[in-house]
């Protein structure tokens, strides 16, 4: 059993949630922690609010409000949005409770006792029109390293650098876009050189860091070096800087905010009644920290956090993994929530359930580059995938059982062919272990689809329709696999569908919660015959066109993006409606009849078999995906449907040159290869 204390992002509590976050940190953080849990390990998954920096301050004045109702307005928003898509966290705090103050207060003071805090006088922008310092995130101008007009004073979000705002080129006021004038102000800086050379012995030990992470950080510290950086700010709201002398001066949001991952912990262990417990995380030197973050945060999880933990006084452990991820596009565009282009999760939550939006971010997750969402793909996911393939196999299984088998589980007496089924689904499952623990959840996805797949295969190929009178005995070893075969993926798609997993254990007939079951004997108990089934629901919806419009025409009537011209959406859907072809298009197509002469499956795919064919006089090699349809052997002088003219290409380090044409239903369940009605040479052309 390992320890993980797992931490997901302190979000900004300055506005709702977005589906960019959620797939950046919070559900790929949820889904390790629910994995975890079912794998029997030790496991707490911390996270809160991020309550104070700028944002803050400047909606509460937009607004004629404190920060205070604005903090506590959006983390109760965000909670709960949380809570709604399942995101489950052992506890969830915020940077603005007197707990994070105390200890923020004392990390502050260890490092300046130390000597690694430095005090400078320093020019800073101020802007004369809002009569305020402004923050280097509240300067925009032109980036001084790669040239991008809009990047914020502190980071550009171009080429990631980090930024003083004096460095800008052509500086402008983010609140009033006047240009700002230098005045002079005092500050007090982390020393990050003083850690230069352990900070970087430690990154480069870090061989298990994704390389998105590791290489990033390393070129990062490369390019930046490591040198004082300001954690103090002209604020009133934040956490007063703890020296007599700083006066109106608070801790930068983000000296303050990963110590929230400490306090966070500490309320956890008092709610628990032992208020001793957090040290168990934070000071045991067997415990995996990961925090679970998104690409714009790297920096400060992999240098400033760590270092500022390194200058402290307390034995608290070093991170062991950042996993962070990459960035989701909204419909082809940056999420913007200035622009208001974005899909607040909130607001996704009143009109559909959380797991079809779960199982599209996972599938589509961002993990080593950016992905994108688009509501089309998530009908296609949602309707294809989910409602057809996984769906599919629950419904039809368990109306058999409620319809023709009295709703109860029959017995069973396996055959080869239920043992091969569930031994290959387990086989999967084990797979999907190393995936999970290591952040490979599109893996996982497909292969919670692959065990779906077998259960339709296996439907289809034992008919339980025609055995129902020929042989009733055999039709209740069948119905007894299915639904062996439905609680061994209720467990697997539990990390990623809690909901709808939770809802087929009772629809199969579980008593007890899938919590208490455990990932590494999986399949070790079975369902028990003579149960009776729970009631039969829909696990998934689908989703018809005119809802997908609903929510397309929504994003562009609430965006302002639209005003400043066509949305690559709409351009897309433009030449989205299947478009039509001139013959002489189609006459580019050279379809041929070919004679398969030769056929061996290639032994290092799981699809691939490699077919040679005759088309007229020439011979071809062309690798076709029809392993789980075909046996090799059976394939050798079959008359097929070949393109011919497809550019050849190298699969697996071997030449294919065509494809084979054959038609499939909507899960793939089943796959047919075309071929000619009545004998033809091969060779003979297909118009
Ligand atoms: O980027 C953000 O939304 C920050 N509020 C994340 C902080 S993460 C951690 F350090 F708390
Ligand atoms: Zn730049």
């Amino acid at each position: 059993m390992a320890k993980f204390l797992v931490t997901s992002a302190l979000i900004y509590a300055n506005g709702p949630i977005h589906l960019g976050h959620m797939a950046g940190a919070y559900l790929p953080a949820d889904i390790f922690v629910r994995f975890r849990r079912l794998n029997g390990d030790d496991v707490i998954h911390i996270s809160g609010t991020d309550d104070h920096g700028v944002p803050i301050t400047i909606r509460a004045e937009k607004e004629g409000v404190t920060p205070r109702e604005i903090v506590d307005r959006y983390h109760r928003l965000i909670h709960d949005s949380y809570t709604k898509f399942g995101i489950s966290f052992d506890n969830y705090s915020g940077t603005s409770r007197p707990k994070h103050y105390e200890i923020s207060s004392k990390i502050f003071t260890d490092l300046y006792e130390n000597g690694h805090v430095l005090k400078k006088e320093e020019q800073q922008f101020y802007d004369e029109v809002s009569k305020r310092f402004l923050p280097d995130r509240y300067v925009e101008g032109t980036c001084p390293k790669c040239g991008y007009e809009r990047a914020r004073g502190d980071q550009c979000d171009k080429c990631g650098s980090l930024l003083n705002s004096l460095e800008l080129i052509n500086p402008r006021s983010a609140l009033s876009n006047a240009t700002p004038v230098i005045k002079s102000t005092t500050h007090w800086y982390l020393k990050l050189q003083d850690f230069e050379e352990r900070l970087i012995q430690w990154i480069e030990g870090n061989k298990h860091w994704k390389d998105n992470v590791r290489k990033f950080i390393l070129g990062w510290i490369r390019k930046e070096g490591l040198h004082e950086r300001a954690i103090t700010r002209d604020l009133d709201w934040g956490i007063p800087v703890p020296l007599a002398e700083a006066i109106n001066k608070v801790l930068y949001v983000w000296f303050d905010a990963p110590i929230g991952y400490i306090s966070s912990t500490v309320e956890w262990a008092e709610r628990m009644g032992q208020p001793e417990k957090w040290r168990d995380y934070w000071e045991g030197k067997d415990v995996k920290l990961v925090h679970f973050i998104g690409k714009d945060n790297i920096p400060f999880h992999a240098v400033i956090w760590p270092a500022v933990l390194m200058g402290q006084n307390e034995p608290y452990i070093l991170p062991y993994d950042i996993p962070a991820n990459e960035y989701l596009t909204l419909e082809g565009e940056k999420i913007s929530t200035s622009l208001n282009w974005a899909i607040w999760i909130n607001e996704y939550l009143e009109c559909f359930p959380p797991d079809p939006l779960r199982y599209f971010l996972a599938a589509n997750a961002p993990e080593t580059k950016d992905a994108d969402f688009s509501w089309k793909s998530f009908q296609e996911r949602n309707n294809e995938e989910l409602a057809n393939i996984l769906g599919n196999f629950a419904n039809r299984s368990l109306t058999f059982i409620r319809n023709q088998m009295d709703n109860k589980i029959p017995k069973a007496v396996y055959q080869k062919a239920e043992n091969e089924l569930l031994d290959k689904a387990k086989e999967i499952v084990k797979d999907m272990t190393a995936n999970f623990a290591n952040y490979k959840v599109r893996e996982a996805v497909k292969q919670l689809m692959d065990i779906a797949r077998l259960g339709n295969k296996y439907f289809d190929e034992m008919k339980p329709w025609e055995l129902k009178k020929s042989d009733p005995a055999r039709l209740d070893t069948v119905m007894n696999a299915c639904v062996n075969l439905l609680r061994i993926l209720s467990i697997a798609m539990y990390p990623i569908l809690p909901f709808s997993a939770e809802k087929l254990w009772v629809m199969i007939g579980e008593p007890g919660k899938i919590t208490e079951e455990r990932w590494d004997t999986l399949g070790a108990k079975s369902a028990q015959p003579g149960r009776t089934l729970g009631e039969l629901e829909i696990l998934f919806e689908k989703y018809d066109d005119d809802v997908i419009k609903r929510e397309t025409d929504k994003l562009l009537a609430k965006s302002n993006l639209k005003k400043q011209g066509e949305t690559k959406m709409e351009e897309n859907a433009k030449t989205d409606a299947p478009a039509l072809i001139s013959i002489d298009e189609f006459k580019k197509f050279d379809i041929r009849v070919a004679e398969i002469i030769h056929a061996e499956p290639l032994e290092k795919s799981k699809k691939l078999i490699k077919l040679k064919v005759k088309v007229g006089d020439i011979e071809k090699q062309i690798l076709a995906g029809i392993k789980e349809f075909y046996p090799a052997d059976q394939l050798v002088g079959k008359k097929i449907v070949i393109l011919n003219n497809l550019e050849p290409a190298t699969l697996m380090g071997e030449k294919s040159e065509g494809m084979l044409l054959a038609a499939s239903n909507g899960d793939r369940s089943v796959l047919s290869l075309l071929t000619p009605d009545r004998d033809m040479e091969s060779g003979g052309k297909i118009s």
